[in-house]
Order: C-alpha cells, then structure tokens, then sequence
C-alpha cells in the first residue's frame, strides 16, 4: 500500500494528524474550583489513564496561547473530578465546551446539577454515572504546552453500572471524541479472545 510520509506538518497541523488519527479518545468531563470559589466545568480529550499504582489520571490543555480555566484552577488549588461522559450525557458535556470567562460556572450556566465531593473541593457531575476525585500528582510542561496528572483519592460510581461490584462495560454508556465535532458510541461492542 502506498504510504504518503513526512514530519506532521506535512498533515494540516500537528494537531490535525494527532487528533484524529488518535482516534477515539475517551473525554474526561473535569470539574474544578477556582481560588476565588467560582466552579467550573469543561472537557478534555487529551485524556487518558497514566499509572494505576498510584492510580494516575492525566489530561492536557491545548491549542491556547493562555492557560484555560481548568489548569488555571488545579495549577491554584491542586484538586479536580474527572466526570465520565456518557451518551446521555453528551450534549451537556459539549455545551460546557463554550468559551465562558473565569467567573462564570458552566454548572449555572448550561444548567448542570452538581453534587458534593468526598475528598477534595470541587463538586462533580450529579449525573455522572461515575465521578473520580483527584489530586495533583505532578504538572509537567511540554513545551509550552502541559500536561496534567492527578491522583485519583476517590470514586463514586452509580449502582447501576456496576456487577459484582464492578464496573460493568455493558451498561456504562461511554462515548469517544473523534476528529472535531464527531464522536463515537460504545454501543457496538464486540469481543476478541487475547492470545494466551
Ligand atoms: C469533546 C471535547 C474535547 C475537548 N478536549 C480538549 C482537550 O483535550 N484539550 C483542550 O485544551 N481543549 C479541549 N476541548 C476544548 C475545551 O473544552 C474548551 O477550550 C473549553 O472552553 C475549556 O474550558 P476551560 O477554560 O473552562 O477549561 C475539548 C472540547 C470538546 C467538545
């Protein structure tokens, strides 16, 4: 097969090419507080898991010359909840995505309940079908960009996506960022055996 090759510029953007050959990517739906105690909400794609002992997750703001409100508020107050986007949940999520100024809380402003934390300040997403309360493990600069990791110090997860006391796939409803305004349901699951 042919290949076409060349550094990402050679692509769009290198954000292009990353986005979305990078593809899915689950959204992390980050709930934060400001120092001044205005809460905020917005979703990061650039997310992922980055260790599970300790339990690490990471997301990284981009494409901003300033700091977005989000790493602004765990850069002052080292906290933020990782709120899991699900289908039903989708439209709030991406109406958070909006560019509100700092003293505006997407949670009043896209009408969105919030419940009480555990461990940490900010609030999380009552609906959110699972919630993961984290505190700053380490904040790494990649050029003059950044890279956000927290410790996940608490978990809530609604009853209804769990068996066994797990969290079961089937009925956690997740969805994926594709390129732009696409994105991916989880609702065509199949099953592949891994090699022994
Ligand atoms: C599904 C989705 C995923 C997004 N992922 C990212 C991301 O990974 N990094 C980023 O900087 N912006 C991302 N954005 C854009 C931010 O959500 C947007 O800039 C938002 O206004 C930032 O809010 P904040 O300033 O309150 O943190 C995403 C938007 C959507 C809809």
């Amino acid at each position: 097969m042919p290949t076409r090759d060349g550094p990402p510029e050679a692509f769009g953007s290198p954000y292009r090419l990353l986005s979305t050959a990078v593809t899915p990517r689950p959204i992390g739906w980050i709930s934060t507080t400001s120092e001044a105690g205005v809460d905020n909400l917005a979703p990061y794609s650039f997310f992922n898991v980055a260790a599970v002992d300790p339990p690490v997750v990471m997301f990284a703001p981009v494409g901003s010359e300033d700091l977005k409100d989000t790493p602004r508020n765990v850069r002052e107050t080292e906290q933020f909840v990782v709120n899991i986007v699900t289908r039903e949940l989708v439209e709030a999520m991406n109406a958070t995505s909006a560019t509100f100024l700092a003293g505006e809380s997407e949670f009043v402003h896209v009408g969105i309940e919030r419940a009480e934390s555990a461990v940490v300040d900010p609030p999380r997403v009552a609906a959110a079908p699972v919630a993961l309360e984290c505190e700053l493990h380490d904040w790494v600069e990649v050029g003059g960009s950044v890279l956000v990791l927290g410790e996940v110090v608490y978990a809530h997860v609604d009853e209804g996506v769990l068996t066994d006391g797990q969290v079961d796939i089937e009925q956690l409803d997740t969805v994926g960022r594709l390129a732009g305004s696409q994105y991916a349901s989880t609702a065509g699951r199949f099953g592949i055996d891994r090699p022994s």
